[in-house]
């Protein structure tokens, strides 16, 4: 305890800690925050009395839980694709889409004709949708550069925004996230050419916290992200996949076999990947976004990551094609209602558990040593932050100890 610490009362907190109660709640609790840190939590009638003499804020009765936590992103990027949507809904198939210069294809060449200065611009504005719900990390994806120095401002872009806001940003390189014009039909030559080179440089300059890519028919094959994985087990890099989002390729198998942080989308993952995923300590990150945007009928396997102790998380997935979802609290209720996760489920989603798909320890739960990145809503239970559609509770968000 020092002069720094704060003492905040009145309030149940959801410490989202592992317990046999519910979200790790306490009813009618204190925290006391010192040096942007959680010193100590717990009912309030045992607080050490040593706290007794500092100034106590009162919450009035409010609910706190950990500040949320957006684990996979593609928050950067140039234009968007409305057009395309409307051109789907009067008619058009995917296809006629791309043969009109639509798809991942538009958003990289938006991507790369925008300056760093607009690209910080336009993912600054998403970024504070989010923090007014109370996000206070967020990840944050390359690979709509697909060039050596998109891919690099995409990511000096990022790190900006941790710069510009009061925000953690981990950043992951998603190299193999397509194949660009430019090396149509010459997959491997792009990953062998510019793909694996532009990791080194950008891992380099201290732009790369974990590696990423997209294992798809449409994308990149196992074989292929096997060898970005190997470079980035050379560099000392995590690793993480979209893996099984419109068939199943054995993505999060071999996602697992890299002690992956995560794999991601998982709706066509069959329960041997589940069992991979849970040997491996693989978290599972669910994006109804997508699910819901690409109109998939097939759900995740929610019960099988439940039957193996596969943690889950819950994220956006914002990117202006598949997933234009700038909610982490609509992503919440959508964990709920299309896939049926209880809201503590959803809760820890987006808290503990996506901390976890990030490979960060400090902060995701509320106990004594963590960051205190905090958010205060205007709730009385948990499960409102799940229920309500369109709606936004927060009162305070707590950054590192400042509000
Ligand atoms: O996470 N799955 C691959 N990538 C993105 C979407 C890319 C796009 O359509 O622009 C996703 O869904
Ligand atoms: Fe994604």
């Amino acid at each position: 305890m020092t002069e720094n610490s704060k003492v905040f009362v009145d309030l149940d907190v959801a410490t989202m800690r592992e317990s046999d109660v519910a979200y790790g709640m306490i009813q009618d609790a204190a925290i006391v925050v010192t040096n942007g840190a959680i010193d100590w939590v717990g009912p309030i009638a045992d607080l050490p009395s040593g706290y007794g003499t500092l100034v106590r804020t009162s919450l009035a009765g409010r609910l706190v839980t950990p500040g949320l936590i957006d684990c996979h992103t593609h928050i950067v990027h140039g234009g968007d694709r409305a057009v395309e949507f409307e051109m789907r809904l009067n008619g058009a198939s995917y296809e006629e889409v791309a043969r009109a210069g639509g798809g991942i294809v538009s958003t990289v060449k938006a991507t790369r004709s925008a300056t760093e200065d607009t690209s910080l611009a336009d993912a600054l504005r998403r970024v504070d949708v989010l923090i007014a719900e109370g996000v206070t990390s967020i990840e944050i994806k390359s690979g709509y550069g697909l060039d050596r120095e998109t891919e690099l401002r995409m990511l000096r872009v990022a790190r900006a925004i941790g710069n510009k806001r009061d925000i953690t940003v981990r950043t992951s390189f998603l190299g193999a996230h397509a194949t660009p014009a430019e090396y149509k039909g010459r997959d491997d030559a792009y990953i062998d050419e510019v793909c694996i080179p532009t990791l080194r440089a950008a891992h380099a300059e201290g732009l790369v916290d974990a590696v990423d890519g997209f294992c798809e028919g449409i994308a990149f094959s196992p074989e292929q992200i096997a060898r970005v994985f190997d470079v980035a087990k050379e560099l000392g890099l995590p690793v993480k996949l979209h893996a099984e989002q419109l068939s199943n390729l054995g993505g999060a198998k071999l996602a697992a076999r890299y002690g992956a942080l995560s794999a991601d989308h998982l709706e066509y993952l069959d329960e041997d990947g589940v069992r991979a995923m849970a040997d491996a300590g693989t978290v599972a990150v669910i994006l109804p976004g997508a699910f819901y945007t690409l109109r998939e009928t097939q759900a995740p396997p929610i019960a099988a990551f439940r039957k193996h102790g596969v943690p889950m998380a819950l994220a956006t997935d914002i990117n202006p094609g598949s997933s234009p979802l700038n909610s982490l609290l609509l992503t919440v209720n959508m964990g709920c209602t299309l896939f049926r996760l209880t809201p503590e489920e959803a809760l820890r989603g987006v808290t503990c558990n996506a901390a976890r798909a990030l490979g960060l320890t400090d902060v995701g739960v509320i106990e004594s040593g963590k960051r205190a990145d905090l958010a205060i809503w205007d709730v009385k239970h948990p499960a409102e932050l799940a229920y309500r559609i369109g709606f936004n509770p927060l009162h305070t968000r707590i950054f590192g100890g400042a509000a």
